[in-house]
């Protein structure tokens, strides 16, 4: 964060702002390759990859993925529905070709990821979310499958290890583990994005975005710069690994205190429970607004849940250090101290 605002107040050599360099200066053009190669090194991409940063965010590749790969294709795309994003991104591929919906946990509140589901061979794509961010469930394995897999992983990616040639097309808003809104993250085999053949906007075509080292257009700089800072600390942090046992450990502290504290209970299964987004309830549901306050009390900053969802949803982001998740955890000990009601869960 001070890195990034001592770039605002002036960045090169000439004593230019971060926010006010060409994007053609070759200073500008070191930072685009610095952080394709940092991409590259943490998440051991191959080289017949392309990483590419766009804009528009996760929302854009909603509709930008069918537009490229579905549009025009004999073929239906297969989609996981397992989450609030991945319905989303249901939506859009609709406005463009057959969808098939080969699974769905939305009849029971998305509280799992499917995963007794076969991929038809002649699918165009099949499209998944790595992590779902509202639900708190998480995919700990992906589907064997020779069809081309695409994956929403905005809320994991960097956080573990994944391996890249599993997939076909990688997409992520920056947000969570990247950098600051405003880029979004791209890693495509070139055989996929090869593959396309019909005339797409510019705007919208990963091959131009290739062809032209992701700056057809003007990118946004600072989110990119800012990306790049990120990724330099995660490497320091020991990369993917590094941080995973620091995200594993994080997550097992709060999930203990939920299995163990007699008030709460875990919103996910157990075999989905996200590392990022750790979402939970009250047994009795009229007490969720009252621990709300107590903890806003103590210090406790955005734990609501999503507001279609309700309870809590704490996000244990990389950047989220240890000791946020044990004040946390302190927390919701001290409350269950204060609170020796005798409640018994409904079931
Ligand atoms: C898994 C997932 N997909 C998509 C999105 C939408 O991202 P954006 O706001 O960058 O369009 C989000 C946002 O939180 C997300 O968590």
């Amino acid at each position: 964060m001070s890195r990034a605002s001592e770039a605002v107040s002036g960045w090169d050599s000439t004593g230019l702002s971060i926010l006010e360099i060409s994007h053609r200066s070759p200073a500008f053009e070191g930072v685009v390759q610095e952080t394709e190669r940092l991409v590259r090194e943490l998440l051991n991409v191959p080289d017949d990859y392309s990483v590419l940063f766009l804009q528009g965010g996760a929302s854009m590749q909603f509709c930008m993925v069918p537009l490229n790969f579905l549009q025009k294709s004999k073929k239906e795309a297969v989609y996981l529905d397992a989450g609030h994003f991945g319905e989303k991104a249901i939506k859009e591929a609709k406005l463009f070709g057959r969808v098939n919906v080969i699974a769905s946990s939305k009849e029971r509140g998305y509280q799992d990821i499917p995963c007794d589901y076969k991929i038809p061979e002649d699918a165009a794509y099949f499209h998944c979310t790595s992590n779902n961010t509202i639900e708190g469930t998480e995919m700990f394995k992906f589907p064997e499958t020779a069809v081309p897999v695409v994956c929403d992983m905005s809320s994991d990616i960097f956080s573990r290890e994944i391996d890249v040639s599993k997939f076909s097309l990688i997409y992520a808003g920056a947000q969570k583990n990247t950098g600051p809104a405003g880029v979004t993250l791209v890693i495509a085999k070139n055989s996929f994005l090869d593959g396309v053949k019909h005339a797409v906007p510019s705007m919208l075509d990963y091959r131009i975005y290739r062809d032209n080292d992701s700056m057809y257009n003007t990118p946004p700089v600072f989110a990119i710069y800012t990306t790049m800072l990120n990724l330099q600390w995660l490497k320091g942090k020991g990369g993917v690994n590094g941080i995973n046992s620091e995200n594993k450990a994080k997550a097992q502290l709060l999930y203990e205190e939920i299995d163990r504290n007699p008030l709460f209970y875990g919103s996910a299964v157990k075999w989905n429970r996200s590392l990022m987004n750790v979402t939970f309830r009250m047994y009795d549901p009229a007490k969720e607004k009252d621990f709300l306050d107590f903890a806003e009390k103590n210090g406790m900053v955005g734990i609501r849940g999503y507001r279609s969802v309700g309870g809590f949803r704490a996000s244990l982001y990389n950047a989220l250090p240890l000791s946020s998740v044990q004040a946390l955890v302190d927390c919701m000990k001290a409350y269950a101290g204060k609170h020796h009601y005798n409640f018994v869960p409904a079931y």
